[in-house]
């Protein structure tokens, strides 16, 4: 294999570059191209297919720096979908004609559902990222507990379910232990927690913060670093009287409250609470109101103003409690070292995969307590349930205290190898050196997508 193209796929995470970095390198090492496509499968929805050689005379370009956060060839949702056939016949035949042998897609589960029918055609294969560590199993027999259960009210006439499971949970047979881009989130999320606790303290304030993860509890769970008093994750459904007892106790003892939640935090129906309550605005459109909107909606209701006037706390259940979203600056900055170190690896492995003629597979971070974290190699169809669905990774209940909701044992034993040593020493280093650099202030902010496009090459000129 003399040339591989390789995209970025889905939302951005802060560790795409390091991924990409990693490819290059070790292409660079075997003497294979590799081409940037740019904005992920909209490229090649597009006959021009733009495009950037990251390596010209197998030496990667200066724009391609691993410490810097998003891509330097641009992410898009779009996906290739598998039923128009006459797509794929011209995906496949523009990246022939760029001479691309293979490709490596970096992305979560969306773009590894998405992946199998343009393995059909190429040799293709994936290198992990999302914030949400969603993409991966818990235990090799995961996808087996899919089950599809009738259903009259859904577009395709059935919904899935998981049965019950008979594999007992051990941190060693996670199939890829952590995701790069998740440990930045958290770094993100845990700072916010900590942050606000000062002003929930100050102003005997009950705050909500709302982190990211879409149906998966771990961003929510590992927010615990920045020390919440309460965490309730999608998996769990709270029970909203107790919680209010709960946050009441905490208040009564310490003036405030610091409760983080999972954007997909379910009520005992198993409804999305971000879902349920639907206001709205000026114009008379509906709203949708996020989780934390939901829950203190909950809190003013069941607790009430009494509470906060009795002791002159508050004015009203309404002002004392607040809510923030740490929303997309979880995806956004410079990767921590933990995840810049494993992406390179990752993006490396994604290299080798190809070059051994592995197909369809999913370069995959492994951690076992004798090894430690360690890359690997795993086929694509082993995350599949029998319908060939791959669905995306919920955390899995023993990381989660349903009682404290807060990590169990097993969860903080879980986050540990993750975290303890995520931050370099030039992380902090490099903050110090370039926040507060005069120069900030004078000089207009440099896109990397300015540079970027001057490299940008495309497989057919635009008629004149
Ligand atoms: O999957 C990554 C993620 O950041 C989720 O945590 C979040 O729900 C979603 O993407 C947000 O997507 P968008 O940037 O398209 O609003």
């Amino acid at each position: 294999m003399k040339r591989i193209g390789i995209l970025t796929a889905g939302g951005d995470t802060p560790a795409l570059n390091a991924t990409i970095h990693g490819a290059v390198m070790r292409a660079n090492q075997l003497k294979v191209e590799i081409y940037g496509l740019i904005k992920g499968f909209n490229c090649l929805f597009n006959p021009r297919v733009p495009h950037v050689h990251l390596n010209p005379l197998y030496q990667e370009i200066p724009e391609l720096d691993p410490t810097k956060g998003g891509t330097l060839i641009g992410s898009s949702r779009d996906f290739v979908d598998p039923e128009q056939k006459g797509v794929l016949d011209l995906v496949e035949a523009r990246l022939r004609k760029l001479g691309i042998e293979g490709l490596i897609c970096i992305g979560g589960d969306g773009t590894l559902n998405g992946l199998q029918p343009i393995a059909e055609r190429l040799p293709t294969v994936l290198a992990p990222k999302t914030i949400d560590n969603d993409l991966g199993l818990n235990y090799p027999s995961e996808p087996d507990e899919w089950v599809r259960v009738k259903d009259a009210s859904d577009r395709q006439g059935f919904h899935y379910r998981r049965a019950e499971s008979s594999a007992v949970f051990d941190l060693d047979q996670i199939v890829n232990y952590a995701t790069p881009g998740f440990a930045t989130a958290v770094f993100v999320s845990a700072s916010g927690v900590d942050r606000i606790r000062t002003t929930a303290e100050s102003h005997r304030r009950i705050a909500i913060i709302e982190v990211m993860g879409r149906h998966s509890g771990y961003l929510a769970l590992a927010s615990a670093y920045g020390r919440p008093d309460i965490i309730l994750v999608p998996e769990h459904a709270p029970d909203l009287e107790a919680l209010a007892e709960r946050v009441k106790h905490l208040y009564d003892l310490q003036k405030n409250v610091v409760i983080v939640c999972g954007e997909g935090i379910v009520d005992d129906q198993g409804r999305e609470l971000g879902a349920e309550t639907k206001s709205t605005d000026p114009a008379g459109n509906l709203v949708l109101s996020g989780a934390a909107e939901a829950l203190r909606a909950k809190l003013i209701q069941m607790i009430g103003d009494r509470y906060f006037q009795l002791y002159r706390r508050g004015e009203s259940a309404r002002e004392s409690i607040f809510i923030r979203k740490v929303g997309h600056t979880q995806r956004g900055g410079r990767p921590l070292l933990f995840d810049r170190f494993y992406a390179a690896q990752l993006g490396a492995k994604a290299v080798e995969l190809l070059l051994e003629g592995r197909n369809n597979a999913v370069a995959v971070l492994q951690h076992n307590a004798t090894k430690g974290f360690h890359v690997d190699g795993y086929d694509a169809n082993r995350f599949r349930d029998r319908w060939g669905l791959i669905h995306a990774r919920k955390m899995h209940p023993s990381l989660y205290d349903s009682k404290l909701l807060k990590p169990s044992k097993m969860g903080m034993d879980y986050l540990r190898p993750i975290f303890t040593d995520a931050i370099g020493e030039d992380d902090m280093e490099h903050t110090r050196r370039t926040l507060f650099a005069a120069g900030n202030l004078s000089q207009p902010y440099h896109s990397i997508n300015t540079d970027v496009h001057k490299r940008i090459r495309y497989l057919e000129q635009e008629a004149p």
